[in-house]
């Protein structure tokens, strides 16, 4: 290093310093064509699940247009900064130099303020729009009625159809009928969500949070939870099914006669069916004391101690269920130590006692 530091050689770098026409017509071409290149990739990626609800349309398509509108900003902002960088970098021997004097502009600040102005109002009426009208109530009036229930780690589901309602822990819809979803949570922030439906909003404590869905698509959808609502959130997990009606009535009806809403009616047994549920419920609520440890929607328990028997126990069957309360160490569910559930049930309950548990926790989980 021969030169004086205090007198470098600053001619290159005032040339450097103005942005002339060249440089201006390289960054409109490689941001054009980059911007073009953007909304392609974009547009190409497929970013959603399957579409399974009439909102799911106008809702895809809104997202297509944001990005329509957005990639060639963000794309065109990055140009213009890597292109500064690069062209208008410091070079050794310049450290001692002010940059060429720069002024404002005001045409320039008034375009960079209008035209993002003008287009975040029209993207924000366009959005208003859209939730307008996946909001509406359906113009025939007729709608179905789900309470939706979160709960540390699960959902449940009440139907309110014909006098007394049903639970369910999984979703059942009809395909193509409004239905009007009455969203709680008994004990901290979630989000119901069933992603293929794309509606989702946040179930909060001490209110009553509302959606509206159309299921167009028969098939299973998974229904998750979209806020962080502990260590479980990531298993808090259901299922949407959505039937063709006639399928649906059928659910209903057998989720009825289960839950002794109605009696099965014709059938022999069919009425006693309702009896035996209640007989095995009290059990679990009473002498056994299953509420106080685990959760079934079916009884209105809500502990956690044990596994949550509407989750667990939907694959058991009845012989896995009965071995499961008279002898619980025999198979303890992954997650749970051992020796938690009380070992004498076999001996503190009747053998009718848990024939009518057995048979009633086998029927509300399914
Ligand atoms: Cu419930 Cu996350």
């Amino acid at each position: 290093m021969e030169q004086d530091p205090k007198e470098p050689d600053t001619t290159g770098a005032r040339e450097r310093g103005n942005v002339t026409r060249g440089t201006l017509v390289r960054i409109i071409i490689i941001a054009g064509v980059a911007a073009v290149l953007g909304v392609v990739l974009a547009l190409s990626i497929n970013w959603f699940p399957v579409a399974a609800s009439k909102q799911a349309g106008p809702i895809d398509t809104l997202w297509d247009v944001l990005l329509i509108f957005s990639v060639p900003i963000f794309v065109i902002v990055c140009t213009v900064v890597i292109t500064s960088v690069v062209k208008f970098r410091m070079r050794p021997g310049e450290e001692d130099l002010d940059g060429p004097p720069i002024h404002g502009n005001t045409k320039l600040e008034v375009i960079w303020t209008t035209i993002p102005a003008l287009l975040l109002l029209g993207l924000c009426t366009y959005s208003y729009l859209v939730l307008h009208d996946i909001e509406k109530a359906p113009a025939s009036g007729r709608e179905m009625r789900v309470a939706v229930t979160g709960q540390q780690f699960n959902w449940t589901f009440k139907y309110e159809l014909g006098k007394r309602s049903f639970t369910s822990a999984q979703l059942y819809l009809p395909i193509h009928e409004s239905v009007k979803f009455d969203i709680r949570s008994v004990d901290v922030l979630h989000d119901f969500w069933v992603p293929a439906f794309r509606m989702k909003i946040d179930a909060v404590p001490g209110i009553v949070t509302h959606y509206r869905v159309t299921p167009t698509r028969l098939g299973s959808y998974p229904v998750v939870c979209a806020e962080l609502c502990g260590l479980g959130h990531a298993f808090m997990r259901n299922t949407a099914h959505v039937y063709p009606p006639d399928k649906f009535n059928a659910w209903v009806r057998k989720m009825q006669i289960a839950q002794g809403v109605i009696s099965g009616g014709g059938g022999a047994g069919g009425g006693g069916g309702g009896n035996a549920l209640a007989a095995g419920r009290a059990v679990f609520t009473g002498p056994g004391g299953c509420s106080a440890c685990h959760t079934l929607a079916d009884a209105k328990a809500t502990g956690t101690v044990g596994p949550d028997l509407d989750k667990f126990l939907k694959p058991r069957n009845k012989a896995f269920i009965k071995t499961s309360i008279v002898d619980p160490n025999a198979y303890v569910e992954k997650g749970f130590p051992a020796n938690t559930m009380p070992s004498n049930f076999g001996s503190t309950l009747s053998q009718s006692q848990i024939d009518a548990v057995v048979n009633y926790l086998y029927q509300v989980t399914r």
